[in-house]
């Protein structure tokens, strides 16, 4: 697989986001406070040109200190579970701490996502909660390996 990964405009990511992430929501719904955002990062991996994976990178904030949030995480489900995910994730981590050394990166991840986080060296922050209409989460924190 000749698989490529860089940034992207979120226009590029968009439909991915919202046939994996909001399916059967409207298209809007694919859409994320701060997406225009120039210091957002949209990361994407691409096979023969095609998007297959994507993710965003949000500045935000951590126990009161600025961090960068994860969002928009998802694989095309033909191609889930080929290790994917996991490089465009280390990728956009290791760009991000370039970025911003100091800074934590933390996300609501699905509570179907967790082991894929897990694995990553991301660790369970929080009880479960809801986000209405999507379903449950927790927040997770990536560390330094
Ligand atoms: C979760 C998701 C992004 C993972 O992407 P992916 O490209 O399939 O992941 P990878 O193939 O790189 O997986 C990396 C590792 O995590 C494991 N993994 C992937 N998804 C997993 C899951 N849902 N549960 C448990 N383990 C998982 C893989 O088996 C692999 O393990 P290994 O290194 O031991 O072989 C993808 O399945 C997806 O888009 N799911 C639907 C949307 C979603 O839930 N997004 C996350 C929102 S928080």
């Amino acid at each position: 697989m000749n698989v490529k990964i860089s940034l992207f405009p979120v226009t590029a990511i968009l439909g991915l986001r919202h046939r994996i992430l909001r399916p059967g929501l409207p298209a809007f719904t694919a859409e994320f406070p701060g997406d225009a955002d120039p210091d957002t990062l949209h990361f994407a991996a691409t096979i023969d040109q095609e998007i297959v994976s994507c993710l965003s990178l949000y500045t935000s904030a951590w126990e009161k200190s600025g961090a960068w949030q994860l969002r928009g995480m998802a694989t095309d489900t033909a191609f889930q579970r080929q290790g994917l995910g996991r490089r465009l994730l280390d990728y956009a981590v290791a760009e991000a701490v370039v970025i911003q050394p100091s800074w934590p990166i933390w996300c609501n991840a699905r509570i179907s996502a967790i082991d894929f986080y897990r694995k990553a060296n991301w660790t369970v922050e929080s009880v479960e909660f809801e986000i209405e209409g999507v379903g449950s989460h927790v927040r997770m924190l990536w560390s330094r390996p």
